[in-house]
């Protein structure tokens, strides 16, 4: 499975994090974040976090690159990793993973401070698109 993404691509993936973590805007938590991800056509998508002075609706780097995902096109995500200030890898938050999971599904794999892990492992049992396609089903029936 880590077999897909070569060394070469999530060294890329890495410094286009890196890239991108220095164009956060992070005034109040002081903590920029770059994210970077692999979709599966080959394109490379990047974003940063961007704060707000209503500190509750801050922009995860994570956003950023979802809405670059959808405003060119579309596509699945494959690869994704994400890193802070010092450019050493950090672990998406919650609420980050569920919004990855919705365009990636399980098989997406993250560059954990630990190593690679797929997304079943780091949100197992997700509910997803899938779950409000049963609900759409049984309405229907
Ligand atoms: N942050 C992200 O951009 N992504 C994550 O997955 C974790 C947290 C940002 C949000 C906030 O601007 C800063 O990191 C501190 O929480």
């Amino acid at each position: 499975m880590t077999n897909e993404v070569t060394e070469e691509v999530w060294q890329v993936l890495h410094e286009t994090a890196v890239d991108a973590m220095k164009r956060a805007y992070a005034p109040y938590s002081k903590y920029p974040v770059g994210a970077a991800a692999l979709v599966d056509d080959g394109r490379i998508l990047s974003g940063c976090n961007v704060e707000n002075a209503a500190l509750g609706v801050t922009l995860c780097a994570e956003c950023g690159v979802i809405s670059d995902l959808i405003n060119g096109g579309g596509g699945r995500l494959v690869a994704f990793t994400c890193v802070n200030e010092d450019g050493a890898k950090i672990v998406p938050c919650g609420r980050c993973r569920q919004i990855l999971f919705e365009h990636s599904g399980k098989e997406l794999l993250l560059y954990m401070p630990d190593g690679i892990q797929t997304m079943d492992q780091v949100l197992p049992g997700a509910f997803g698109p899938a779950d409000l396609h049963q609900i759409t089903e049984r309405a229907d029936g």
